[in-house]
C-alpha cells in the first residue's frame, strides 16, 4: 500500500469516526438542542437513500366554464381602460392531473394553488401551485412549483422549490406545453414534463 493510500485510508477512517461520534453526540445533547443544530444526512434520510431522479409526465385541465368548473377568477383585473393582459387577475385552481390529454384518463392528482397576471404588455403569469399527487406509491406526496409562465411561449420553464413524502428536498424543473386551448369555454389542456431530484 502506498503511502499516499494510506493516508486517504486513514483520512477515511477518522472521518466515519467522527460521523459516529458526532450522530451519538447529538442524540445525547438533545436537552442542548435550542433552536437550530446540524445533523447527519444518513440519520434522516436512512443510509441507502441515494438521490433520485424522476421524470413526471401528466396534463392539467384548467376548466373556467360549464357545470363542474376547476378555476375559479377571485380578484378580477382591476384596470377598467386597457385589461388586454389581464393585469391583477387572481384565479384559483384545484385543476385535475390526468396520465393522458383526456379529462377521462387516469387521474394521478390535482394542481391546487393560483395564478395572477403579472405583466401589462404581455400574456405572463405568477404561478403558485402544489401538485398534490394521489397515484400508486406518490400518493400523499406532493411537489410545489412558483415559477413565470408566459402562456404564449411554446415551452414555458418554472422551476420546482420543494416537495413532501416521496418528493422530500424535491428540487428540479417543470416544462409546460399547450395541448389544447378552447377560448369560448375556458378550457386549457397543458401537458406537464416534471424532472425532479429527490429521495
Ligand atoms: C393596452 O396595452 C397594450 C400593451 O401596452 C397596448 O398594445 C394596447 O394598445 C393597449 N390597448 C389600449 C386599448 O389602450
Ligand atoms: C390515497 O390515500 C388515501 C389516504 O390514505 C386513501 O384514502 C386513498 O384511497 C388513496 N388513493 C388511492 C388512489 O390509492
Amino acid at each position: 500500500m502506498s503511502s499516499q493510500h494510506f493516508l486517504t485510508l486513514f483520512y477515511f477512517l477518522l472521518l466515519s469516526c467522527n460521523t459516529i461520534t458526532s450522530s451519538t453526540s447529538s442524540s445525547q445533547n438533545d436537552e442542548t438542542f435550542d433552536f437550530v443544530r446540524p445533523i447527519d444526512r444518513k440519520l434522516l434520510l436512512g443510509l441507502n437513500n441515494m438521490e433520485k431522479l424522476s421524470h413526471l409526465k401528466f396534463y392539467w385541465h384548467d376548466i373556467m366554464s360549464g357545470k363542474n368548473p376547476t378555476s375559479f377568477t377571485v380578484v378580477p383585473s382591476p384596470l377598467k381602460l386597457n385589461s388586454t393582459f389581464s393585469f391583477g387577475l387572481v384565479t384559483m385552481m384545484d385543476d385535475p392531473l390526468t396520465s393522458g390529454p383526456e379529462l377521462s384518463s387516469k387521474l394521478v392528482g390535482k394542481c391546487q394553488g393560483f395564478y395572477a397576471s403579472t405583466s401589462q404588455d404581455n400574456f405572463a403569469f405568477l404561478m403558485a401551485m402544489n401538485l398534490a399527487f394521489i397515484e400508486g406509491e406518490y400518493n400523499g406526496s406532493s411537489i410545489t412549483i412558483l415559477g413565470r409562465n408566459p402562456v404564449q411561449d411554446k415551452v414555458r420553464e418554472m422551476p420546482v422549490v420543494g416537495g413532501s413524502g416521496v418528493f422530500r428536498f424535491a428540487r428540479g424543473y417543470a416544462q409546460l406545453t399547450t395541448y389544447s386551448y378552447d377560448p369560448k369555454n375556458a378550457i386549457a389542456v397543458v401537458e406537464y414534463n416534471v424532472y425532479v431530484s429527490h429521495y
